[in-house]
């Protein structure tokens, strides 16, 4: 048997105008965990679809032996990849929310009795099996849709261990996961390296390649910079192969100075739907001021990107509370209502992003904000073209040309347009929920400073962000959130800790 399951040989994908692999070549171990790192756009994901069949071998040159012979996906075999024992998880979830867990592993492959109808009782022994033998802990026979994020996606790799895999590509698999979630992946991928199978893991969260994967290979504009031992290299050493430089500083320094409160937020509660006595967001009051930067920190689902929804007005009349602007009380019932006070909302889930994705990144950053470009009756092509363009340069959007179709970017890149199109808007408070999620490292730092740029014209930015170190590295001061309630708003100075921050969203200790 070869040592490597999977060959890759001087593969090149082009689409119209991109090169989106260019000749590469590297090999994938059996049963190791495979990391590929790269920037946004730098072909990743198009590989993860030659590897599955979603690109198939005649649209692309170069080859792949997979466990010992060259793979060859036709146009009409859609689940030879899983037939072959090839399984990806998406960052989209394909499952079928109105199906039981159950249903949805064996869709398709139902167990059937002896008349020919499907044999349920062994639809649900199996799978209760399959998920005891992983020790995944979920409700057998639950509706999918009743499940978080994080159960879906155990349930995707159920069902693709039921299929005997042998290579498991994960694509940004952790991006929606809360910490506790982002653990039991972890503990599953052990497991099955401990199982002898493949996984070909891709992430954007540099820690978790040293947490997972023996091997690394980093791709850089359609090219495999190198394939490195996850023991021999280090955080700094990725970095500067995948944007081909040394980054000595993660977070641009910055020396801010606020000037007075702009928004200030009283007593913001949400209630629950679904429960009565319970809130969302508990009584919680800030404010923040001019040219500041405020980071909302917080474990998933304590209530802060419904904190910030609220004040964008998406809870409608459910909100309660007051918001003032300049001293002066708004109503802000609506997203209409938010945009005309000035506040601009940069949302969380890429899905939900606002993109017309079968429209150029062009129209996406300027028809919201088509006011700027409009005299009258005529509208300045010259101008639309110009500033649109020159702030998808500042976010580094790769792309042949602005009249791209977003559909074509890389997930990336798609989050980039959406930054573009808010940041065009002039607001005088800029909402920021994740901003840099699924975005790279060198991408990250450009968005950081524009973040700087604008506190500096006078903005002021509120940002969530799960990640520590963000928060740190950019805020000013710092509000936790802890089970829809604020458990403290601290300023960023040494005092301000990792530790500090997660105790209080933790809930260890109340201050206020
Ligand atoms: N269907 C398509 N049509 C045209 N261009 C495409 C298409 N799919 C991908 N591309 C281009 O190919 C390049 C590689 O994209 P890919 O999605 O593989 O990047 P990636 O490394 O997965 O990035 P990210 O980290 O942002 O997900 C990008 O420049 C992208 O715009
Ligand atoms: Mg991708």
């Amino acid at each position: 048997m070869d040592e490597h399951i999977l060959q890759i040989k001087n593969v090149t994908k082009k689409f119209p105008g991109v090169t989106a692999l260019s000749d590469i070549s590297f090999n994938v171990k059996r049963g190791e965990i495979h990391g590929l790192a790269g920037e946004n756009g730098a072909g990743k994901s198009t590989l993860v679809k030659i590897l599955s069949g979603v690109y198939p071998a005649d649209t692309y040159t170069g080859t792949v032996i997979y466990d010992g012979e060259e793979l060859n996906f036709d146009r009409e075999a859609l689940r030879s990849a899983m037939d072959k024992g090839i399984a990806v998880v998406y960052q989209e979830l394909l499952l079928v929310p109105e199906m039981t867990v159950g249903e949805n592993i064996f869709l398709g492959r139902e167990p059937v009795t002896a008349h020919g109808s499907v044999n349920w009782n062994k639809l649900y022994a199996d799978t209760r099996e399959l998920l005891k033998k992983y020790n995944l802990n979920i409700p057998f026979s639950a509706r999918v849709s009743a499940l978080g994020v994080g159960k879906q996606q155990m349930v995707v790799i159920a069902k693709a261990l039921s299929e005997n895999v042998k290579v498991l590509i994960l694509d940004e698999p952790t991006s929606a996961l809360t910490e506790a979630e982002v653990d039991t992946l972890m503990e599953i991928l052990e497991r099955l390296r401990h199982d002898g199978i493949t996984c070909i893991y891709i992430t954007h969260k540099l820690n978790e390649f040293f947490r997972i994967t023996d091997t690394i290979t980093v791709f850089r504009d359609g090219m495999v910079v190198d394939t490195v031992k996850t023991k021999e290299i280090t955080t700094e050493k990725i970095i500067s192969m995948m944007v081909g430089r040394e980054m000595k500083e993660r977070y641009p320094a910055e020396t801010r100075n606020p000037g007075d409160a702009v928004m200030e937020a009283t007593g913001i509660s949400v209630p629950d739907p679904l429960l009565q006595h319970k809130k969302l967001v508990d009584d919680v009051s800030f404010s923040v001021r001019k040219g500041e930067i405020l980071g909302i920190a917080g474990l998933m689902g304590s209530g802060r990107t419904e904190l910030v929804s609220a004040i964008f007005g998406e809870y409608g009349k459910g909100r309660q509370g007051t918001i003032r602007i300049n001293g002066e009380e708004v109503s802000i019932l609506s997203a209409r209502d938010a945009i005309n006070n000035g506040i601009s909302l940069v949302p969380e889930d890429r899905k939900l992003l606002g993109l017309i994705v079968s429209q150029s990144i062009l129209k996406n950053i300027s028809l919201p904000n088509m006011d700027q470009f409009t005299k009258g009756f005529s509208v300045n092509r010259h101008k639309e073209y110009y500033e649109c363009n020159e702030m998808s340069k500042r976010l580094s959007v790769k792309c042949p040309s602005i009249h791209s179709i977003v559909e074509s970017l890389s997930g990336g890149n798609q989050q980039k347009v959406v930054l573009a199109k808010c940041i065009m808007s002039n607001p005088r408070i800029l909402i920021l929920d994740e901003p840099t999620r699924g975005i790279d490292v060198g991408a990250k730092y450009e968005i950081y400073k524009l973040m700087n740029m604008l506190a500096g014209q006078g903005v002021a930015i509120i940002m969530v962000s799960s990640e520590l170190p963000e928060i740190l590295g950019m805020s000013d001061r710092i509000l936790v959130m802890h089970e829809g309630r604020c458990t403290g708003i601290i300023d960023n100075d040494e005092n301000a800790t990792q530790e500090r921050i997660m105790t209080l969203a933790t809930g260890t200790s109340v201050l206020n």
